[in-house]
């Protein structure tokens, strides 16, 4: 029988990606994709998507009523949080509301027994950068979106256990690839930029480092990790999809500038405060990679030709 994947926030950049592997990975014919989204931060083009889907919020009474109305058990795949890191110092507020309290009630009304809840979660927002990341690293966050992002993750693990449902965290390291359009991080920022002849911001000395996974992988690693949970196999309850190779942001424009063929224009700020409230660098451990991608992961400098392709190919 069909298993419904619930996607809320399905139409955003991760989502996109989600729901285009599933579209290629054929074995997967029985999970059937299901889209809830208000389209606040939607990438264009899912309005050609054909799938069973609720435009609104997930919050709303109507879709409470549309989720239920599925048979069977769900597998819910939570995407639709607050998303723009550096935005947290002015209004905490609408984190704790987007991250916490808002995702915790629609648990309350939505999750019946025997539902399987993933939450996808970040993995370099939850710690400060002073050591590897494994998957039992303490929190130990150095801004607020990464301390909501850490309360999320423990209060809606116990809303699901209270409803009778599964839950699984996936965190994620720095995501880039096809279905970013209205993404500011740098690589796309910096790709953007790069087909226009624009000029880019460097904040700091450009030698801090992340952990960047491309967007593709991050879909079949979600997908794998809902057909194990749906077949009942073993899996671990928390994950990262990272890359597990740290690069500066030099590197980054190294990458785009090759992809490009040409050179970046951009200039370099201190941006001090800024630089404050964010890890040094992101380092994941190896190891802690390893469950959900089949040790594939998609090179860097690939990545970011691909995600260079897709933006020259955009209509404008
Ligand atoms: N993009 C990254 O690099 C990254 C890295 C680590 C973690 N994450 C986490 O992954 C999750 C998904 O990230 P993303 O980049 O796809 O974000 P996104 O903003 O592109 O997608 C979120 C989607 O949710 C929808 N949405 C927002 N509020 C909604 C609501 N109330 N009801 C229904 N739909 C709603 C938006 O329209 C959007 O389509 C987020 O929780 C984010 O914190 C992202």
């Amino acid at each position: 029988m069909s298993e419904h994947l619930v996607l809320i926030g399905g139409f955003g950049f991760v989502g996109r990606n989600i729901l285009e592997q599933l579209a290629v990975e054929s074995s997967l014919g029985n999970l059937t994709p299901v889209v809830v989204d208000d389209l606040s931060n939607a990438c264009p083009g899912h309005e050609a998507l054909t799938l069973k889907k609720f435009i609104g919020p997930y919050q709303s009474e109507a879709c409470l009523e549309f989720l239920d109305k599925l048979e069977g058990r769900r597998t819910l795949v939570f995407l639709a949080g607050e998303t723009r890191v550096a935005e947290s110092r002015e209004r905490p507020l609408d984190f704790i509301a987007a991250n916490i309290s808002e995702p915790s009630s629609f648990i309350w009304r939505a999750i019946r027994p025997g539902d399987h809840f993933i939450l996808i979660s970040t993995a370099g927002a939850l710690f400060d950068g002073s050591s590897e990341i494994t998957t039992a690293t303490p929190y130990c966050p150095k801004n607020f979106y990464g301390a909501t992002k850490a309360a999320e993750e423990m209060i809606l693990e116990k809303m699901v256990a209270l409803r009778g449902g599964s839950f699984w965290t996936i965190r994620m390291t720095n995501v880039y690839g096809r279905f970013s359009d209205l993404k500011k991080s740098a690589i796309h920022a910096f790709t953007r930029a790069a087909i226009k002849g624009e000029i880019v911001t460097l904040n700091g000395d450009g030698k801090q480092t992340r952990d960047f996974i491309y967007a593709g992988d991050v879909g079949r690693g979600i997908i794998k990790l809902a057909a194990k949970a749906i077949a009942g196999e073993s899996t671990q309850k928390i994950n990262i999809l990272g890359a597990a190779s740290s690069i500066s942001l030099m590197d980054v424009v190294s990458a785009v500038e090759s992809a490009a063929g040409k050179p970046l224009r951009y200039e370099q700020i201190e941006a001090k405060e800024l630089i404050a409230t964010e890890p040094r660098d992101v380092i994941v451990s190896p190891d802690a990679i390893r469950g959900l991608l089949n040790d594939f992961v998609t090179p860097f400098q690939d990545g970011v030709r691909r995600t260079y392709e897709y933006y020259a190919a955009a209509p404008n």
